[in-house]
């Protein structure tokens, strides 16, 4: 049935972080034995999924109005259009989704997708359950192949979920459930068959990554995949600063696989907010774990999240996250304002602080780390570095792969030269991305 030509189409739209990309490739991989294939226009769906984030209010009200889109799509198409919610918000409301949005025909959260396929029949039976919720993560890796149809060089591997933080700000323990590791041999056997068709980096996803649990943790993890013949690149994302043993900061300085790129985010700089945030680690342990790591690997690219305006943050805890980010030098970071996320203990705090000071701060803080994005990015200029060429670029003859520290950089190359690492001397950086020649033209 697999080989067949589809004879449905599939559109899926993701919000969110890494860990939705990954699930929507692999609701995309559970959907295909239906006959279902993918389309960029929902107009065209058959099939329609919405994959959510409810990290901040933001995203989540992003999908009521969506929804509202393709209500209007939905009555267009004589055909018929199934409309499925996946993802977090999906565990978070999903009752509330169905009696916002009637045009929704299914709610499936993150743990229970692999039931796809059994949840379209009931919603076109018109009866039974249309709202899986469950948090049993181990059945649905069971359920899933191993097999994978990576689109490109470069491909997401999820190897953790869920968490048991419960930073006070954040409702991601509630949508993934707690901490869960996948064993081993899974994750290799998927890493296999990624390098089989032709991926040469895995990034390692979990919503704790370095919490991972599985035999010889995280930095055992990472050693085994890196004698996968193909797999020249290892990344992992997103680390928890109480999680960063010695065991995987030694694997930086050792594994030639593991790429010199950090995401370890810190949040605030303030002892007293870091305390309300629930977060275990002090500006102080956060600043000498930084230390120990680039001991291991001097020029590691350390990135970060930010949070502005948590309540109770005054100017005084505000600076004291600017201190923190002038002691580390980041060569990139996400940074938020305080978002209040229902049930949460943070959103019942005292001194929940005015929107004004919020995007004040934020500007500040942005302006901080852009420079220091753009001094990371200056200072490979003139240096040789090894890029794995990704995609083609905007320009006919140009290429745009990565350099280990996850810069973009753009590169006149042939296009045989997608999917290979090939070395290359940077002439220019932006704030984004650095341009460069192939080495071997300069040689
Ligand atoms: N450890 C997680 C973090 C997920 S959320 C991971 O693996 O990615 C990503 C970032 O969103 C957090 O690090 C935090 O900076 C931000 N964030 C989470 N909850 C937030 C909220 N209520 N308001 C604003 N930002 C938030
Ligand atoms: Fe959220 Fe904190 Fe868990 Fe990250 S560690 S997912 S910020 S609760
Ligand atoms: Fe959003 Fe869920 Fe990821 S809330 S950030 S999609 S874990």
């Amino acid at each position: 049935m697999s080989e067949t030509a589809p004879q449905k189409r599939l559109y899926i739209k993701t919000y969110g972080c890494q860990m939705n990309v990954y699930d929507s490739e692999r609701m995309a991989d559970v959907l295909a034995p239906l006959g279902y294939g993918m389309t960029d226009e929902p107009a065209e769906a058959d099939l329609v999924v919405l994959n959510t984030c409810h990290i901040r209010e933001k995203a989540t009200e992003k999908v009521y109005s969506e929804l509202g889109q393709l209500k209007r799509l939905k009555q267009d198409r004589p055909g018929g259009m199934t409309i499925a919610v996946a993802g977090c918000v999906a565990q978070a409301e999903g009752e509330e989704i169905m009696r916002r949005q009637p045009a929704v025909d299914l709610v499936v959260g993150p743990q229970a997708y692999h039931q796809l396929p059994e949840l379209i029949a009931r919603a076109h039976r018109a009866r039974g359950e249309r709202l899986a919720a469950d948090f049993a993560p181990e059945e649905k890796f069971d359920a899933l192949s191993t097999e994978r149809r990576p689109s490109g060089v470069s491909a997401f591997l999820t190897v953790q979920e869920g968490c048991d933080k419960f930073c006070t700000f954040c409702v991601v323990p509630y949508t993934r459930g707690g901490e869960w590791s996948r064993p081993v041999e899974a994750i290799e056997a998927e890493a296999r068959a990624l390098a089989a068709k032709g991926v040469r980096e895995v990034t390692l996803l979990g919503q704790n990554v370095n919490a991972y649990a599985g035999e010889g943790g995280l930095a055992g993890l990472v050693r085994r995949l890196a004698r996968i013949e193909g797999l020249d690149r290892i990344r992992y994302t997103t680390s928890h600063p109480r999680d960063m043993d010695e065991a995987l900061i030694a694997a930086h300085g050792e594994v030639e696989a593991l790429m010199p790129y950090l995401h370890l985010p810190v949040q605030a700089g303030s002892d007293k907010i870091l305390k309300a945030m629930n977060r275990a680690h002090t500006a102080e342990s956060y600043l000498r774990l930084i230390e120990r790591i680039r001991a291991a690997r001097p020029d590691i690219a350390i990135s970060g999240d930010f949070i502005v305006g948590f309540p109770g943050e005054r100017d005084s805890d505000f600076e004291a996250t600017l201190q923190l980010i002038r002691e580390v030098g980041y060569a990139s970071a996400f940074s938020f304002k305080y978002s209040r996320r229902p049930g949460t203990p943070a959103a019942a705090m005292p001194g929940q602080v005015a929107e004004a000071v919020k995007d004040e701060r934020l500007q500040r803080l942005q302006a901080l780390i852009d420079e220091q994005q753009q001094a990371f990015n200056a200072a490979q200029a003139g240096r040789t570095l090894p890029v794995l060429f990704e995609k083609t670029g905007r320009h006919a003859g140009q290429l745009v792969g990565k350099s280990p520290y996850l810069q973009a950089v753009h590169v006149t190359a042939p296009d045989r030269m997608l999917g290979q690492i090939v070395p290359v001397k940077i002439d220019s950086a932006a704030r984004n991305s650095l341009a460069g020649v192939l080495e071997l033209e300069t040689a």
